[in-house]
């Protein structure tokens, strides 16, 4: 596998903090996944070579949890936290703006290459809903003119980069 010289360094610093090999299935797979946008069917073989494990059993814990992926998105991650609260304070509306305003559809790519958005499951901040991820940053209190500001944000630093 074709990974960038920080992310073998970055894994081959991983691996002896475990008393046992395999237990670094989950950083190794946070590296490969930052430095290949997603988890392929090589990459789950290559971490299994790696660790001594079945192919299989690596794939089953990409498929398990949700911050794994084994498709393309965008340059930008965002997620909309669809669960109860959020859902009552109006995260629907919030995610309706931000599609519209990138012309795209729900875990498709933005036509611009920019965004993936997606809907997530509660992002623990019940309270101050409806929330969303723009890749790591968390945003609260959201209403359709701050998503609207995180939209015009986002395209910004794209004309920037
Ligand atoms: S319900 Fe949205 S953060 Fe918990």
């Amino acid at each position: 596998m074709n990974l960038k010289p920080e992310t073998l360094a970055e894994i081959e610093e991983a691996i002896p903090k475990y008393p046992e090999k395999r237990s670094a299935v989950m950083p190794l797979l946070h590296a490969i996944q930052k430095d290949q946008g997603l988890l392929s069917n090589g990459a789950a073989e290559w971490v299994a070579e790696k660790l001594g494990m079945e192919p299989i059993n690596v794939l089953s814990v990409i498929t398990f949890y949700p911050f794994f992926r084994q498709h393309k998105i965008g340059k930008r991650h965002i997620r909309v936290c669809r669960t109860l609260s959020c859902a009552m304070s109006g995260g629907a509306k919030v995610c309706d703006r931000m599609l519209s305003e990138f012309d795209t559809k729900l875990n498709g790519i933005s036509p611009d290459g920019e965004v993936t958005i997606e809907f997530a499951e509660c992002l623990a901040s019940c309270g101050s809903g409806p929330v969303m991820l723009v890749d790591d940053e968390l945003y609260e209190n959201l209403d359709e003119a701050k998503a609207q500001e995180i939209c015009n944000r986002i395209k910004a630093e794209a004309v920037q980069a």
